[in-house]
């Protein structure tokens, strides 16, 4: 007979935002006549850029004709798509980045969910709190975070670092020892950010505790601050502990596009074994990569034009951001971030959980976002909404919020 992974049956409930879809898709189908307005999930709203419509375009000519066909991608990824982010979004910011250390994939949360293969099941990871949940739930399926306390919504084998408003959504290094460290800034969900000496602290720590810091920079474009980082290679020794992840979803629109990047500098190395020869292993084996239609797609980003289309739509959200910040603001609630992230984090009113504050937004004000508590239990009691929606959509869900 034969057996599950039960790893799988450890898991509590179903993942954040299936479980939030769910439950809005029930209330949309009762109330047909109310227009529900959707700031949860972290889902973009404005078209493709045209640049990166022409691009689409001129690779599915060439996959008509024998001539400029494709098949398999590289397994690494295209050259010409791993030398335009080596040049603009590494090399540009004096950061030591070779195209051959770029991994092409088909976005950033399957890479953060399959990265923790390459490491040993007896490693110990350290979290934010809150954090986006595909890092500490794909760790529960691979068997490495130990047994659930319900009552605590905590893992007993996994390192737990609160993010407060008492420390700036900033976490402290923690009391016990990690293996792996997950960050991410601009941060998922808090929107807050990390200074460049701050994060050089984090990466001065790991190299002397031994530690990989698995950096999470999805929402770098958001950055409007000049002293927060783009990238963990702006510090220095990054490249001996740090791996990377970057999205093409946030900052270009590819959320139903899919591409994304994962960078390990071959000076990352465990004893003699580079992790980076470790992941080329498994991107080789279980990956047959992105869509060469795809990764034209990417490279129109990094084009003059495709730059700044991409940059108009970028702060296209970030002005939604303002109008939802002002508006809570205005309307008495406690809010942060939106200034460097398109996520804006919220205090629910006093008394209220983060799932009692959902449900009463979506009943009074039809309006979706996400309770805070999803992310873990410092997320209790805060609630986020995202910038990702039209205008239009945004200054009604704030008119509406400010209304009750
Ligand atoms: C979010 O809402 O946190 C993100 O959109 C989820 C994701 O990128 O997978």
């Amino acid at each position: 007979m034969y057996k599950i992974n039960d790893n799988y049956l450890k898991l509590p409930g179903s993942y954040l935002f299936s479980a939030i879809g769910r439950k809005v898709n029930e209330y949309a189908a009762a109330h047909p006549d109310k227009k529900v307005i959707r700031l949860g999930i972290g889902d973009v709203t404005q078209p493709l850029a045209p640049a990166i419509i022409e691009a689409l375009h001129g690779a599915v000519e060439e996959m008509g004709h024998a001539e400029t066909f494709r098949g398999y991608a590289p397994d690494l990824g295209y050259e010409f798509l791993r030398t335009a982010i080596a040049d603009n979004d590494y090399k540009a910011r004096g950061c030591e980045i070779s195209a051959d250390e770029i991994f092409i994939s088909d976005g950033a949360k399957c890479d953060s969910g399959n990265i923790q293969e390459i490491f040993s099941v007896d490693n110990r990871i350290a979290v934010c709190d809150p954090v986006y949940p595909v890092y500490v739930d794909t760790n529960v399926m691979a068997g490495r975070t130990g047994t659930y306390d319900p009552v605590k919504e905590t893992w007993s084998d996994v390192i737990y670092m609160p993010c407060t408003a008492e420390n700036g959504f900033s976490p402290e290094f923690p009391d016990k020892t990690p293996d792996l460290i997950y960050l991410c800034f601009p941060n998922n969900p808090t929107g807050a950010t990390i200074t460049r000496d701050r994060l050089q602290e984090w990466v001065d720590y790991a190299n002397r505790i031994g530690a990989v810091i698995i950096y999470d920079a999805a929402y770098e474009a958001y950055i409007s601050e000049e002293d927060v980082p783009h990238s963990i290679y702006e510090c220095e020794g990054a490249r001996t502990c740090a791996i990377e992840l970057r999205s093409f979803s946030k900052n270009a629109g590819f959320t139903g596009v899919r591409l994304g990047f994962t960078v390990i500098p071959k000076d990352l190395k465990c004893g003699e074994v580079s992790l980076h020869a470790l992941w080329a292993r498994r991107h080789g084996t279980k990956y047959n990569g992105a869509p060469y239609i795809v990764q034209r797609a990417g490279e129109a980003v990094y084009s003059p034009a495709g730059r700044e289309q991409v940059k108009k739509q970028v702060a296209y959200y970030m002005n939604n951001a303002r109008y939802i910040l002002t508006g809570l603001k205005e309307a008495g609630y406690t809010v942060s971030g939106g200034v460097n992230a398109p996520y804006i984090w919220l205090k629910a009113p006093a008394g209220m959980t983060s799932w009692e504050f959902f449900d009463y937004l979506l009943e009074k004000a039809n309006v979706v976002g996400t309770p805070g508590s999803g992310f873990g239990p410092s997320g209790e009691t805060y609630f986020r909404l995202t910038a990702f929606g039209s205008y239009e959509n945004t200054v009604e869900a704030v008119d509406r919020i400010k209304a009750l």
